[in-house]
């Protein structure tokens, strides 16, 4: 009831909830209504996407944003203007557009003045390359739009190769850019370039239709996952062998990190990192003792936590430690692709 109750409230706020969005998210319920989907990525100040969806009035606008203060501002913009058609969201994009948004269902996307990293050592941060527009032309529809600016010229000539490189986007323009645009609300950040003497590239590309096979998978969300063992040590003994460790598989990264103990005593909670691009997630695992030698390993539910590949991995590889600490520990049941809880892949971190 409590996870219904969230959900509708989030339907009616434009500031999304993200925990209680599904994978992928459904724009038309958020939304209240169906009609074509513009999103603008970092959108700071919020005044591009407040204009964007004033001009548009049968769009649905969806800001995405990493900074906390941009997205309250935004907010206060959007019920200051009475815009019924803004959603907004705290998310990396890359999450937003791999996660929350099934293939072939944006109408547009406008990403004004990106963070330009202009160190070479923060290059590897910058969001456009050749791989990000390859995940963009799976998430637009065919003639989807996609609007670029940037003031910064190191960054246009990369952005530029890329866009001149990738297959899936045709320019609407006669150039690859353009160096004026007066039809377009001015940003923050445009007004400063041009203050500051700085050459503004506009870009103006169209998904075209050249097949863009799916690299980018929605990450899938298992039942509950847990394993149920004997083992004949008591949670101190367990608690007294445990040291942070690590695990890993092609795609996913795993960290035990502090081992806590519950007030009464009878369950240990192991705070765990999971990195499963594009999907990081800090939780809690349990060991809880039903009855002695009797242990349930599951997910604790503090802070929404999905239950992805990596966190069934992250369950088997804790029972696979608790199972090594002693010969005469087996597995009573679990809920797990059984070859996760084959081998033993933890190591001291
Ligand atoms: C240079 S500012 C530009 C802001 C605004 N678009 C403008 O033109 O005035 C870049 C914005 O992108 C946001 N941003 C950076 N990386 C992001 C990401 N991966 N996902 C979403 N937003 C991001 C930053 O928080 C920042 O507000």
């Amino acid at each position: 009831m409590w996870g219904l109750a969230s959900y509708n409230l989030s339907m009616s706020s434009t500031l999304l909830h993200n925990h209680l969005l599904p994978w992928p998210a459904d724009w038309t319920a958020v939304f209240n209504r169906e009609a074509p989907l513009l999103i603008e990525i970092g959108f700071g100040g919020g005044h591009f996407l407040v204009d964007l969806a004033q001009k548009r009035p049968s769009a649905n606008a969806l800001g995405v944003e990493i900074s906390l203060p941009a997205l309250d501002k935004a907010q206060r913009k959007v019920q200051t203007a009475g815009l019924s058609n803004v959603r907004v969201l705290q998310s990396d994009a890359r999450y937003l557009l791999q996660v929350l948004c099934a293939p072939e269902s944006i109408a547009e996307i406008t990403i004004n003045f990106p963070d330009p990293w202009p160190k070479a050592r923060q290059l590897h941060r910058r969001l456009i390359d050749v791989e990000f527009l390859h995940l963009l032309a799976t998430r637009l529809k065919p003639g989807g739009l996609l609007d670029i600016a940037t003031d910064h010229a190191d960054y246009a000539l990369a952005i530029t190769e890329a866009l001149e490189t990738t297959p899936f986007f045709d320019s609407r323009l006669a150039t690859t850019f353009v160096t004026e645009d007066t039809e377009r609300l001015r940003t923050k950040y445009e007004q400063i370039g041009l203050d500051e003497g700085r050459t503004c590239h506009y870009y103006k590309w169209v998904r075209n239709n050249t097949a863009a096979p799916n690299d980018f998978p929605i990450p899938k969300e298992f039942p509950m996952p847990h394993v149920v063992l004997h083992t004949p040590m008591d949670l101190d003994a367990i608690q007294a062998r445990y040291g942070r460790r690590r695990t890993s598989d092609q795609a996913r990264h795993i960290s035990f990190m502090e081992l806590f103990r519950a007030h009464e005593g009878e369950a240990l909670f192991v705070e765990t990192y999971i990195k499963e691009e594009p999907v990081s997630q800090r939780l809690g695992l349990v060991i809880r003792q039903r009855e002695p030698g009797n242990y349930v390993i599951s997910l604790h539910e503090l802070g929404f936590p999905r239950a992805t590949a990596g966190v069934q991995l992250a369950i088997a590889a804790l029972a696979r430690w608790l199972l090594s600490l002693d010969e005469a520990a087996h597995i009573l049941h679990h809920n797990l692709p059984g070859e996760m809880l084959e081998v033993d892949v933890t190591h001291a971190a």
